[in-house]
């Protein structure tokens, strides 16, 4: 409870008082990777990137009408500075076919440069009520955390291989949210000897309500990049992808576009909380810039400005780092391997080696 009035109160803090961008040639020449950028932090934090240098910015988005109305958002936050430095590229990730086909064309775009020097994992969802992917996975499932995981596990090992030669490491962040911390494992318990927590909760007769669904989708990622952290370690046990993830904050953006469904008043409380506690995405993005330059020995951290640390780790003992979450981990780890090694031939290898 305390921990609940201490973020709220740093919320209200934080949406006044902005987060320190870092000198304007941070990101000087370099290659950036952003899903999801066509609303909310994920636009603004292209805006941040090609204002802090980035000459090779893409974008991604699933509708071609969004990314022009992108690409002139960018252009005119940029002043023009974005003329000829992003380009947008197709990604839906409710369908694994489109997250191998923009892993191989990115790949492919950025071989032998280098790879991508920054990448940040944003693009993500929350619905209201429980709708099945293609795939077969509740939606929120698939997109926050399955194509999420899936992605950055394509371009992983290639990151790596990519910097093999370069004495600085590149940067894969995946946005979280603090709100990975809300699951009740322990309940989680009753259930996980006859099913796992992705199956579990892709069942509509278990749909949780949207809001623990979106935490729990949060959680699985968690789980599923702290397992990543350990494979981007090079042999001299120095990571060659410096892996984190992060929370912007309560952000005032569309995440909550689908909740406007359930009548005027829902939408009125939602306007009324946003307009009070939420901060605008260029502000919430401040912290996604500041992942992607974090220090080899932020390796693994997840990143906030609310709340303190040691309050973090508290309630990250009960849901992660003890011996239930390490538990929890593995079970929901070794799901994601099984549906991708079923689902994804390429997967097999990248986990092999
Ligand atoms: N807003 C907050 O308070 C908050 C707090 C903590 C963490 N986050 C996280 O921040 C990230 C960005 O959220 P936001 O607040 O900026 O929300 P947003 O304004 O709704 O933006 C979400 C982005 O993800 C894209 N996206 C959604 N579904 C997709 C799919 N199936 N395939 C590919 N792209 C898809 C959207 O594309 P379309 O334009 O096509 O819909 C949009 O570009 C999310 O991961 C969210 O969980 C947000």
């Amino acid at each position: 409870m305390a921990f609940a009035i201490q973020k709220l109160l740093a919320q209200v803090y934080m949406k006044w008082f902005h987060i320190p961008l870092p000198p304007p040639d941070s990101f000087k020449d370099q290659s950036v990777l952003v899903t999801g950028g066509t609303a909310g932090l994920g636009l603004a934090a292209a805006v941040h990137f090609v204002n802090l240098g980035a000459t090779d910015v893409i974008i991604t988005s699933r509708d071609s009408a969004r990314s022009q109305a992108a690409i002139a958002t960018i252009e005119r936050d940029t002043k023009g500075r974005s003329k000829g430095r992003v380009r947008v590229m197709d990604l839906d990730m409710s369908r694994y076919a489109s997250v191998v086909t923009f892993a191989e064309e990115a790949r492919k775009i950025r071989q032998g440069k280098g790879g991508i020097d920054t990448v940040v994992l944003n693009a993500g969802l929350s619905t209201i009520a429980p709708t099945l992917s293609e795939e077969g996975w509740d939606l929120n499932i698939q997109v926050n955390t399955l194509s999420t995981i899936l992605l950055a596990l394509l371009l992983l090992p290639w990151l790596r291989a990519e910097r093999a030669n370069r004495s600085a490491p590149a940067h894969l962040a995946v946005v979280g949210s603090g709100r990975h911390l809300e699951p009740n494992i322990q309940e989680w318990k009753k259930w996980t000897s006859e099913t796992g927590p992705l199956e579990h909760f892709s069942k509509p007769d278990n749909w949780p309500g949207a809001s623990t669904m979106y935490a729990t989708t949060k959680l699985m990622a968690q789980y599923a990049v702290n397992e990543l952290v350990k494979m981007a370690l090079g042999s001299s046990g120095r990571p060659k992808v410096v892996v984190n993830t992060m929370c912007p904050g309560f952000v005032a953006s569309d995440l909550s576009r689908d909740l406007k469904q359930l009548g005027i008043v829902v939408s009125l409380i939602v306007t009324i909380f946003t307009v009070i506690f939420g901060k605008s995405p260029s502000n919430g993005a401040r912290t996604y810039v500041a992942a992607c330059l974090t220090k080899e020995s932020e390796h693994g951290r997840f990143l906030k400005f609310y709340g303190s640390d040691a309050d973090y780790q508290e309630t990250a003992d009960t849901v992660i780092t003890g011996e239930d979450g390490r538990d929890m981990q593995a079970l929901v780890w070794s799901e994601m391997k099984t549906e991708f090694v079923a689902k994804v031939p390429e997967v097999r290898e990248i986990l092999k080696s």
